[in-house]
C-alpha cells in the first residue's frame, strides 16, 4: 500500500504527505485523484469459492432452505448482496452455486447486488474476464459450464446468462444505502481492514438490511466485535443472523 501511495505522490510531484493529505482533503467525490487514493488504499485480494467450507454450508444448508422457502411462499425471489466484491469472484461464485441449485431458474427472480468502494476493480468485475491460472483452481465441470476460453488472451470469461445475474454499483459501505431487505450478506475480508468506529458504522447500515432471516456472512479471520455484537445469533463459523429483538 505505501508504495502504491509513494506511486501516486511521484506521479503528482508532491514530495510529502503531508501537501498530498491537502489535495485529498480539498477533493469532491468525483475527482479522479479521490479514486487513485481509494484503489492504493484497498486491498482487493479475492478468489472464486473463497473459503470452501462456508460454501459447502451455502451449498447444503443455506441455499436449499432459502430454495425450499421462496417455493412454499410461491415468491420464487433471492436478493443476496456481496458488499465488498472486489474483481467479482465472490458474487460470480454465488451465481453459479444458484445456478447449480434451483432447477427452472428461468423461473425465478435472482437478484444479486455486488459492490465496491473501489471502481476499478468494478470495471475489471463487469468484464468477467480472468487469467486461466485464475479459472483453473476451479473443477473443470465449473470451467466448461460457465466460462468460455479466449485462447489468443489465455483468459477465461464467464458467460453471459451468469454475468446478467449481478448488478454492480459502487458504493461506500461507510454510508447509508436503500438497497433493501436481503435473503444473504456477505460482508468478507474488509471489515478486517476496518478500525472500530468505522466497523461499528459499517455493521449498523447493514444490519437495515436485514430481517431475522437474512444470512450474514463474513470472513474467517473476522468478529464482529462492536456496539453490536449482542444484535446477532451464531448459525455456523463465520454465519450469522439478527436477533429478532433487534430491529434496525
Ligand atoms: C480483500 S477484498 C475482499 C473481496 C471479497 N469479499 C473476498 O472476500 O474475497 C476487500 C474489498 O473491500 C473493498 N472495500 C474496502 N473498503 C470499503 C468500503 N468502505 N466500502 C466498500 N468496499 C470497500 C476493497 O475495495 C476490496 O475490493
Amino acid at each position: 500500500m505505501d508504495n502504491r501511495l509513494r506511486r501516486r505522490l511521484r506521479n503528482l510531484s508532491i514530495d510529502n504527505y503531508n501537501a498530498y493529505y491537502r489535495r485529498i482533503s480539498h477533493a469532491d467525490d468525483n475527482d479522479l485523484e479521490l479514486q487513485l487514493f481509494i484503489n492504493a488504499l484497498t486491498t482487493n485480494e479475492t478468489y472464486f469459492f473463497r473459503n470452501k467450507r462456508q460454501f459447502n454450508y451455502l451449498s447444503n444448508i443455506i441455499f436449499p432452505e432459502l430454495i425450499r422457502r421462496q417455493q412454499k411462499s410461491g415468491e420464487k425471489k433471492i436478493k443476496i448482496w456481496s458488499a465488498a466484491c472486489s474483481t467479482g469472484e465472490e458474487p460470480y461464485s454465488l451465481a453459479m452455486l444458484l445456478y447449480e441449485k434451483i432447477f427452472n431458474i428461468g423461473q425465478w427472480n435472482i437478484n444479486i447486488l455486488a459492490t465496491d468502494i473501489n471502481r476499478e476493480v468494478l470495471d475489471v468485475a463487469r468484464r468477467g474476464e480472468y487469467k486461466s491460472k485464475i479459472v483453473e483452481r476451479m473443477p473443470s465441470s465449473y470451467i466448461k459450464k460457465f466460462f468460455m476460453k479466449n485462447k489468443e488472451t489465455d483468459t477465461y470469461r464467464i458467460k453471459e446468462y451468469i454475468r446478467k445475474m449481478i448488478n454492480f454499483y459502487q458504493h461506500n459501505l461507510i454510508d447509508r444505502n436503500s438497497f433493501g431487505k436481503m435473503d444473504c450478506i456477505f460482508c468478507k475480508n474488509v471489515l478486517i481492514y476496518l478500525d472500530n468506529e468505522s466497523k461499528t458504522e459499517v455493521i449498523s447500515n447493514l444490519i437495515k438490511s436485514m430481517t431475522e432471516k437474512t444470512y450474514f456472512i463474513i470472513g474467517y479471520a473476522e468478529s464482529l466485535m462492536t456496539n453490536y455484537s449482542d444484535y446477532f445469533r451464531y448459525i455456523a463459523p463465520s454465519i450469522y443472523q439478527k436477533k429478532s429483538t433487534f430491529e434496525a
